[in-house]
């Protein structure tokens, strides 16, 4: 027996050395080993956001204009042999000499290592590892407002980004993507920000779900970076990017454009979400992200562009029983109560941090990500219940697992301390949707145009109907 207990014990050591190992392999870089690796970069990076469902993974790049049609070779093994191809669409770049090119990959299984490479005219990458985790439960990592400057240091910004990507990978080898609540770069219109933006190697293996935010409507560039999936345009298209929305597991995300201020562009951004939740009926949880911070932490909460979005969209996220906000713009960590109605919901176990069925709508404010987080100390205000007041960078990892269960960890990636943790367990996945007297927009509406924007929905409705009878032609 004592033999045994004794074997048992040197497995075990071997299995946590093994982990150990395992992490290790995600070292902490040092600025020159990371200044190396930075000077051989340009903004023809892959990049890869998740695809309609876990089982698709979307790529967009940019290469040298050619008209050739862009490939993803997908294989289970490291020679790529036995490998799959996926053909995909080319489109213009915002630079006349480079163009970009969009594929999606299909058929992804669960819990399987891949190997990618990507290229044009038959010249590959080098193949890329790419893993795949659960497709019931879903770990992400959530960051914001990364936005390098042309202006600044951005070698330095790109390793403060990486730094923050690097703690959350060493410390959780289940991430299955990135979720970005915008500011992706500052400017827009320079290569050299998106270079620094997608340096990560991370971003090779991991895909990322971003946010427009009010820095990524001063370029055009946005959509140029990343392929997203079921992108919503309504009315019209927007140059800085699209509201849209993809399906893991029970879960539903609903990447807002909070951004939009013409009448027709809020109208486009209500029904987005509109159109989200009713292709998901049965999703059991709803979050969104949306780059303004309605119930966030910081200096720019009630400033009017961020109030007017409050008033169009929080009650399009009551209306529709969300579980989850998340939220950058403001730089400061900030988790609030659940609301409800604008006022704090008494639900039980804010002191133990873990709530059942909560009512009300948790709201969660990301830092910078890479060190350029607020310092002027604590806004006060009542809705919040943890801020943390810290130039470091912060990155928080979500799980919600299919028994029901969102845990959330907050930790700052500069001292690697976890700053706050929150769960919520959920044993009622019946959404409770609020009834609306004079329907969907003229609840979310009225306050502007009363009992007659009745008016305002049946020509958005009549305007969506011709627009896509045309289509039908034109297509
Ligand atoms: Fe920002
Ligand atoms: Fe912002």
């Amino acid at each position: 027996m004592k033999k045994f207990k004794k074997i048992t014990a040197l497995v075990m050591a071997l299995f946590l050395l093994m982990s150990f190992a395992e992490i290790q392999s995600f070292a902490v870089t040092s600025i020159e080993e990371y200044q190396k690796y930075y000077e051989t970069l340009d903004n023809t990076l892959v990049m890869l956001t998740p695809g309609k469902d876990a089982t698709e993974l979307n790529f967009a790049w940019h290469s040298e204009w050619s008209l050739k049609a862009p490939k993803v070779r997908l294989s289970k093994n490291a020679d790529m042999a036995d490998y799959v191809e996926f053909v995909g669409s080319t489109t213009f770049s915002e630079n006349a000499d480079q163009r970009v090119n969009n594929v999606t990959v299909t058929g992804l299984e669960e819990n399987t290592t891949y190997y990618y490479t990507y290229g044009v005219n038959g010249d590959f990458s080098e193949p890329v590892k790419y893993q795949t985790h659960s497709f019931d439960s879903v770990k992400f990592v959530y960051v914001s407002d990364v936005q390098p400057h042309h202006k600044n240091d951005l070698l330095k910004e790109s390793y403060l980004w990486n730094q923050s990507l690097e703690s959350a990978f060493a410390r959780n080898d289940d991430i299955s993507f990135i979720v970005n609540g915008g500011d992706i770069t500052h400017n827009g219109d320079y290569n050299e920000e998106w270079t620094a933006f997608m340096s990560p190697e991370y971003l090779r293996s991991y895909p990322m779900a971003a946010a427009n935010g009010n820095h990524d409507k001063s370029g055009t560039t946005f959509t140029k970076y990343f392929n997203n999936p079921n992108a919503y345009t309504g009315i019209y298209p927007m140059s800085f990017g699209e509201s849209y929305w993809f399906r893991y597991g029970d879960v539903l995300f609903v990447m807002i454009n909070s951004i939009r201020w013409e009448a027709i562009g809020n109208l486009d951004t209500i029904n987005a979400v509109k159109a989200a939740v009713e292709a998901n009926p049965d999703a059991k949880w709803r979050v969104a992200v949306t780059h303004y911070d309605f119930y966030g932490p910081g200096p720019h909460v009630p400033e009017t562009k961020v109030t007017e979005k409050k008033k169009m969209l929080v009650p399009i996220f009551e209306h529709y029983d969300f579980d989850l906000v998340l939220n950058g713009h403001d730089h400061v960590y900030g988790r609030s109560y659940f609301m409800e109605d604008d006022k704090i919901v008494e639900n039980e176990g804010y002191s133990t941090g873990t709530v059942v069925d909560p009512e009300g709508i948790l709201y969660v404010t990301a830092s910078g990500s890479k060190g350029n987080s607020r310092t002027e100390g604590s806004y006060n205000y009542p809705w919040i219940a943890k801020d943390y007041i810290s130039p470091n960078n912060c990155y928080s990892t979500i799980e919600i697992t299919d028994d029901g269960q969102l845990k959330l960890v907050t930790v700052d990636a500069v001292t690697e301390k976890v700053i706050d943790t929150f769960n919520i367990v959920k044993t009622d996945f019946e959404p409770e949707y609020e009834e609306n007297t004079f329907g969907l927009y003229g609840t979310l509406l009225k306050e502007y145009t009363g009992e007659y924007f009745i008016i305002f929905e049946m020509l958005y409705d009549l305007t969506l109907a011709v627009k896509r009878f045309i289509g039908r032609f034109v297509a």
